[in-house]
């Protein structure tokens, strides 16, 4: 079989491929609901929202292919609904870092999500720099006749972890990566390092600003609990 016979061979017969498809599409909808009712509930909770903004892809059969022969995996849906756990992906970009984490914990609750891994890229960068918190997230799919269970990825991160990954990636890929500088890496890593203290200088001033808005509000209240008194 040559590649592009390879990569086809994925699609199964397209009926199967359709079923599969629609699965992933709708546990990436139902995730990024989820996602959006938080998000919505917060907001009316606190006057604030903690995600940014949530993108989401459903992996095309050329890079799942890809994936499968780099895996020595059968280029069949069953193998890849087994052995791939980012076919449907979803990418929750937060304001903060403490938001990460809530959000995180917050899908962490939910009774129907099941998380299968958690690979914390923010305690732990990987190699380059990388900064994420990854949740492998088994959720059910309501379907007309029965309920599905799929996995799906969801990365939580931050604006500025978000801007690094995506130059990074950027950079990468149009790179020729026989060609790739010497210390190129170490370099990659040195900038994710200073945009993680631009994050954390970003949250403690944030931090500090709520905190004397909070004493303002207390000090005013407590003004006017006085004047009460004194009537
Ligand atoms: P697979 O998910 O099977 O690939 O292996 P894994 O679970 O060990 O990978 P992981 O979930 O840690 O990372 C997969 C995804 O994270 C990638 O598809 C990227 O979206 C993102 N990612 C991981 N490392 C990097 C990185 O160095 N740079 C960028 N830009 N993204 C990364
Ligand atoms: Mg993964």
């Amino acid at each position: 079989m040559n590649d592009i016979e390879k990569k086809t061979a994925i699609y199964g017969t397209a009926h199967e491929f359709l079923v599969m498809r629609n699965l992933y599409n709708s546990a990436v909808k139902q995730l990024t609901l989820k996602c959006e009712i938080l998000n919505n509930e917060f907001n009316v909770l606190y006057a604030r929202n903690p995600i940014h903004h949530i993108e989401s892809r459903v992996k095309s059969p050329e890079s799942l292919a890809t994936k499968l022969m780099k895996k020595n995996l059968p280029l069949t849906i069953e193998s890849a609904m087994e052995n791939v756990n980012d076919i449907a992906g979803v990418r929750v970009v937060c304001h903060y870092i403490d938001d990460v984490y809530s959000v995180a914990e917050m899908l962490e609750r939910q009774a129907d999500l099941e998380i299968v891994k958690r690979q914390d890229y923010i305690k732990t960068p990987n190699y380059n720099g990388y900064r994420s918190l990854h949740l492998d997230i088994r959720t059910p799919v309501y379907l007309s006749d029965r309920t599905e269970f799929v996995i799906a990825e969801v990365q939580i991160r931050t604006i500025a972890m978000d801007f690094w990954a995506s130059l990074e990636h950027d950079i990468r890929y149009k790179a020729d990566k026989s060609a790739l500088p010497e210390g190129i890496n170490e370099e990659m890593h040195e900038c994710a390092d200073k945009i993680a203290e631009i994050d954390r200088q970003m949250q403690d001033m944030y931090k500090r600003i709520k905190a004397s808005e909070k004493k303002a509000e207390e000090e005013r209240k407590a003004q006017e609990l006085k004047w009460e008194k004194l009537k």
